[in-house]
């Protein structure tokens, strides 16, 4: 349980779910974790369930300074960066006619935007290190349609190419940048979106006939950090035990 000894990892949306999974899994590999969160309590929740040098951070992804800020505190205290995990998000589901600008510029602003301005935050310091990770949180809702998910799905579409094109520019810096596409996963934000036929229904269409867990995308987080996914970049791996190769 060593395998990312002595690394330190900035994880957004860390307050609970996938986040909150990915930071307890880097943690348990022995690395020092910066959990931000819009929800202060619950990233310092996070940062002492990890214990050693992490730190919760109140930061909305969404105001570039705030992020710069909490980024820059924790790679001071940590000495370095050496990961950073694109994460936070904020879900509504409704047909696109339904969805208020409000609403819209919300979604953008947390999903896209925050992914924006956490990469910046990070890129000087993981060059600095002399490489390192960049991991956005896709989805493989990208990969087919999903009822009144336009903006959502959109919005993972966007983390997709995003993904590939810093890849490219960053890889000359030996810092790789990959995504995760998880399929359906328990968490507090989608359990507010699917309802539990919704559940029923993926897992009987889902070949492994189960629905991942939170922990499992927080495995193949610490796969793409560790020394075994140290050639992999620009790709986007999927953990939804095979939905999206399912037939109709
Ligand atoms: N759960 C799934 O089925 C699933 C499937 C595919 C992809 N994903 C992706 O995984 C990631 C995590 O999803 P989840 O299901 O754990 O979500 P979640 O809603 O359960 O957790 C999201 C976290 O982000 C935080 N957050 C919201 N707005 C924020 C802001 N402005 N600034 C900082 N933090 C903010 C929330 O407080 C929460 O702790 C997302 O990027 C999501 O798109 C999830």
């Amino acid at each position: 349980m060593t395998q990312l000894r002595g690394q330190a990892a900035v994880i957004t949306g860390a307050g609970g779910g996938i986040g909150r999974a990915i930071a307890l899994a880097f943690a348990g590999e022995g690395a020092s974790i910066a959990a931000l969160d819009i929800d202060e309590g619950r990233a310092r929740e996070t940062a002492e369930m990890a214990g050693g040098n992490s730190r919760g951070y109140g930061c909305d992804v969404s105001k570039r300074a705030a992020v710069i800020a909490a980024v820059d505190d924790f790679a001071a205290n940590a000495g370095g960066l050496d990961i950073l995990v694109n994460n936070a998000v904020f879900f509504h589901y409704a047909p696109l006619v339904e969805m208020t600008e409000a609403l819209v510029d919300k979604m953008l602003d947390v999903g896209v935007k925050g992914a924006f301005w956490a990469s910046q935050a990070a890129t000087p310091h993981l060059i600095a290190r002399g490489g390192g990770l960049v991991l956005n949180l896709s989805s493989v809702a990208v990969s087919f349609s999903v009822k009144n998910a336009a903006v959502y799905t959109s919005i993972k579409g966007a983390l997709d190419a995003f993904t590939r094109q810093q890849a490219a520019e960053l890889g000359p810096h030996r810092i790789r940048v990959n995504a995760l596409a998880p399929g359906p996963v328990s968490t507090p934000g989608a359990n507010s979106v699917i309802t539990p036929e919704g559940w029923e229904a993926r897992r009987a269409r889902t070949p492994l006939k189960r629905i991942a867990t939170a922990e499992e995308i927080g495995a193949a987080a610490v796969f793409l950090a560790s020394r075994a996914g140290q050639c992999i970049t620009g790709v986007t791996l999927k953990i939804d035990g095979g939905i999206t190769i399912a037939g109709p």
